[in-house]
């Protein structure tokens, strides 16, 4: 069954598709006693698969990445659908349009995405209002970010803005910075701007005496030198932990032709072609901080065997998005 409704919705255009798929699963899960047949397939409350990290407690260790609902319109269809926790995001102060289309394209034979949306999301205001309608079914994270137009010198104002405005109404916050398709954002992965980042924003949790963890979200291009940095900084600002990794910059491991990508161009490569770079940036991470923190495991997870290589190179919860696509 899956295979054909693969088959027949790979013929349409990426985005659209997803806006479609979106739309119907929000209409079948509205439909009288459907959901909670749905509940009953997808959904496991087993009490071993239970999981808290950073004082949050996840009915589940399986997550859906930040990018596939940037405006946090189906949480709970998707915790229907069994995921433990639901990662909105990325949420800019000011929605914005993103990158002009097409932005989404399908390596089909590499089971990958190369994507450049560029952050396009209705903005924190617009996407607060409907959390606040939301009486959530599972664990919901916040992924913030900044405005395409914000410099990179004033983009703390930008993530505070984000962070203050989602503070009630998620469980956990997610400083990403490793987005390849916002210009210049990746700079913030730099020691100097990171630590100053994430420490006015541990200085703000402070002030707020909130609980709610804040996670750094790091790309899969960073060299060890760069990782021990990552390493340095969470120890000194203590946030909570690291999700790793964002979509890569690198075209390397794809089967798909040259001319072809060429022809995409620029972009974030997500799915296979990710999976055993983002396990080794888990296992450096724990190995070289001795497992002093945790890490949120992204990237390339397609199947039980990728979700359990995540957890033992030291992920104490997963994410997936490509591979739920495929
Ligand atoms: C993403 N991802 C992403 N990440 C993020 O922090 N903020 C975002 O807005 C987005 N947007 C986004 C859009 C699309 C179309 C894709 C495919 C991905 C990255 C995503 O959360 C995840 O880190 C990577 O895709 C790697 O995981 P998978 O896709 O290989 O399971």
């Amino acid at each position: 069954m899956y295979p054909i409704i693969k088959w027949f919705f790979f013929r349409f255009d990426p985005e659209k598709i997803h806006y479609f798929t979106f739309s119907l699963l929000r209409f079948w899960l509205r439909v009288p006693l459907v959901k909670p047949i749905w509940k009953s397939m997808y959904q496991l409350n087993a009490s071993e698969l239970k999981t808290t990290v950073a004082g949050v407690t996840f009915s589940n260790p399986v997550g859906l990445a930040a990018g596939f609902d940037k405006n946090a319109l189906m949480i709970n269809q998707l915790a229907a659908c069994g995921f433990g926790f639901v990662e909105i995001g990325t949420v800019t102060p000011v929605g914005q349009d993103g990158n002009p289309k097409p932005r989404l394209f399908r390596l089909i034979q590499d089971e990958a995405i190369i994507n450049r949306m560029g952050f396009n999301n209705d903005g924190a205001e617009v996407i607060v209002e409907r959390l606040k309608a939301l009486n959530p079914e599972c664990v919901i994270g916040g992924n913030i970010g900044k405005n395409k137009v914000t410099p990179n010198e004033e983009a703390t104002s930008d993530y505070l803005k984000c962070y203050n405005a989602l503070l009630p109404y998620v469980d956990y916050f997610v400083v990403n910075v490793s987005s390849p398709n916002t210009p210049n954002l990746r700079e913030l992965q730099d020691k100097a701007p990171l630590m100053e980042l994430l420490q006015t924003l541990m200085d703000e949790k402070a002030k707020n005496q909130s609980i709610k963890p804040i996670f750094l979200k790091i790309a899969p291009d960073l060299t060890d030198s760069q990782l021990d940095d990552i390493i340095e900084i969470v120890n000194t600002t203590k946030i909570a932990g690291v999700i790793a990794t964002n979509t890569t910059i690198s075209r390397e491991k794809l089967t798909t032709s040259k001319e072809r990508i060429e022809a995409i161009g620029a972009g974030g490569v997500s799915g296979k072609p990710l999976t055993s770079r983002s396990t080794e940036v888990i296992r450096y991470l724990h190995q070289h901080s001795n497992g002093s923190f945790p890490i949120i495991g992204v990237g390339g997870i397609h199947s039980e065997k990728d979700a359990l290589e995540k957890l033992e190179a030291g992920a104490s919860l997963i994410q997936l998005y490509t591979g739920f696509i495929y």
